[in-house]
């Protein structure tokens, strides 16, 4: 049996130090030290909530918000002496403020728990974190509007089942990943906003008996309101899992995008090249230039989604209120966080400096065919059932696969021996620019709507703000 040590806050009751394996086992400070200023802003605004009721005196309350802002600057200055021992974020830093200003730090706790302590740190930290990937969103859907204006005009095949379909606007392409992304960031800011409701004053589970004023520690922290019930409000982690969830879905959106730019980078299609400052060599290959930054975000998607699973599964089991499993939260949480932010940084980046080969594409858009639903089009407009067309038109493809060429290739007898219906006009809607103008309705492809969306997004980033400055948080 070890000797009874003091160094925990809660020893009162026991009679035996902790094992030093369970010390270790249960600790959580080695990560959770990330929420040290959300800790102790946090606990200034508790602080000088207490005073304002007349828990604490004004003495104390200043005692208090100075250590506090001192250790803040410790922490910052890398000179915090973090411990183990004293488990958590919460624990150290309390435990400092009562070494360097005495008294007064065994009162910051009262009227409150670790439990809507943690709860609180989480959400201020969460809320921050979404301000700072809404951020890196924004300026990545910035890149994404200004390439597709610069390939408005830029032809290239669409595929379904991989098949060269039929021809679309590069720039078209660029602003399908736009509206992803647009997507996303909505979301996030519906996750924020939801998230936005403060745990503290719940205190373990059933709230305090001190004349607490929840309404000024919310307004402080720039809350929209107090948690309405206490036994939710320290359990309460659909937060984090929604967060991420929404995640999730972003970096699926990325991983998708990725790997279109590894395939479209590769020599077999030669569509776009990625800067070179964005891939590396091979250490046996001298001729390779790999799309690894592409690759890792794709990669690291299975992270977040894996991390999402954590989450599910550590809340299913769960009665009310606060269990321990929760501290288990935090990792998925921060990693996920770090993972967002790093991928969106990374293809804010090197999206936008793509080098696009103009002419690849018009090649690979020729040679797949791509205008056969113009030309079933044109039949159709010369009177011809649909059906009808597209089995004349199937017959002109079998014929172009024979012989190698592409039906704006094929001379007008060669065409009007599949239907006579076919007129010299048949060469206009044959042609790529031709197939894409044609497409000129609102979410189409045609160069002029691709134009209309560029508008329409550009006004749309024009009228967002920066998340920090709307809720006052330092970014
Ligand atoms: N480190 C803990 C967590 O992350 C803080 C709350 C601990 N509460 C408790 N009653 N042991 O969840």
């Amino acid at each position: 049996m070890s000797e009874k040590k003091s160094s925990q806050l809660w020893t009162g009751r026991f009679t035996e130090a902790t094992d030093r394996f369970v010390e270790a086992f249960t600790a959580s400070e080695h990560f959770d030290r990330r929420l040290y200023a959300q800790d102790i802003r946090g606990s200034m605004a508790h602080a000088r909530m207490l005073a304002a009721a007349g828990v604490l005196t004004e003495a104390d309350r200043d005692a208090i918000v100075q250590g506090l802002r001192a250790i803040r600057e410790e922490i910052e200055r890398g000179e915090f002496q973090w411990s183990p021992a004293l488990e958590d974020v919460h624990m150290n830093i309390e435990k400092r403020l009562t070494d360097r200003i005495g008294e007064a730090g065994k009162k910051l706790h009262t009227g409150r728990s670790r439990n809507d302590q943690v709860a609180t740190d989480v959400r201020l930290y969460l809320r921050e974190a979404i301000g700072a990937i809404r951020g890196e969103l924004l300026r990545f859907q910035h890149g994404l509007v200004d390439l597709a204006e610069r390939e408005s005009d830029t032809v290239m095949p669409g595929f379904t089942h991989m098949q060269v379909a039929q021809p679309v606007s590069f720039g078209h392409h660029m602003l399908a990943w736009y509206e992803m992304l647009v997507r996303d960031q909505e979301r996030l800011e519906d996750c924020a906003r939801r998230l936005n409701v403060m745990p503290l004053g719940s205190a373990a589970l059933a709230g305090t008996s001190f004349p607490i004023d929840r309404e000024m520690t919310c307004a402080e922290l720039g809350f929209d309101r107090p948690g309405n019930n206490s036994l939710d409000s320290v359990s309460d982690r659909d937060f984090a899992m929604e967060f991420i969830a929404d995640s999730a879905i972003l970096m699926t959106h990325l991983s998708r995008m990725a790997e279109e730019m590894v395939l479209w980078a590769s020599p077999m299609f030669d569509f776009i090249e990625l800067p070179d400052r964005f891939c590396t060599g091979s250490s046996i290959m001298p001729q390779k230039k790999n799309p690894d930054v592409a690759e890792i975000v794709r990669g690291k998607t299975a992270r977040v989604n894996g991390h999402l699973v954590a989450l599910l599964t550590l809340m299913k089991a769960q009665p009310l209120a606060y269990n321990r499993d929760n501290q288990e939260d935090k990792e998925p949480l921060f990693d996920t966080v770090d993972t967002v932010r790093d991928c969106l940084r990374a293809f804010a980046d090197m999206v936008p400096a793509m080098s696009v080969n103009r002419d690849a594409m018009r090649a690979a858009a020729k040679k797949g065919f791509a205008t056969a639903t113009d030309l079933a089009d044109y039949l159709v407009g010369k009177g011809v059932p649909f059906r009808d067309a597209h089995a004349i038109v199937g017959q002109a493809v079998r014929q172009g696969v024979e012989t190698g060429q592409d039906l704006a290739d094929m001379d007008l007898d060669t065409l009007r021996s599949f239907s006579d219906t076919i007129g010299e006009d048949v060469y206009a809607v044959l042609t790529l620019e031709g197939s894409l103008a044609a497409r000129n309705h609102f979410g189409g492809t045609a160069p002029e709507q691709v134009r209309v969306q560029i508008q329409r997004a550009r006004e749309r980033l024009q009228a967002e703000a920066p998340s920090a400055e709307r809720r006052g948080d330092t970014p």
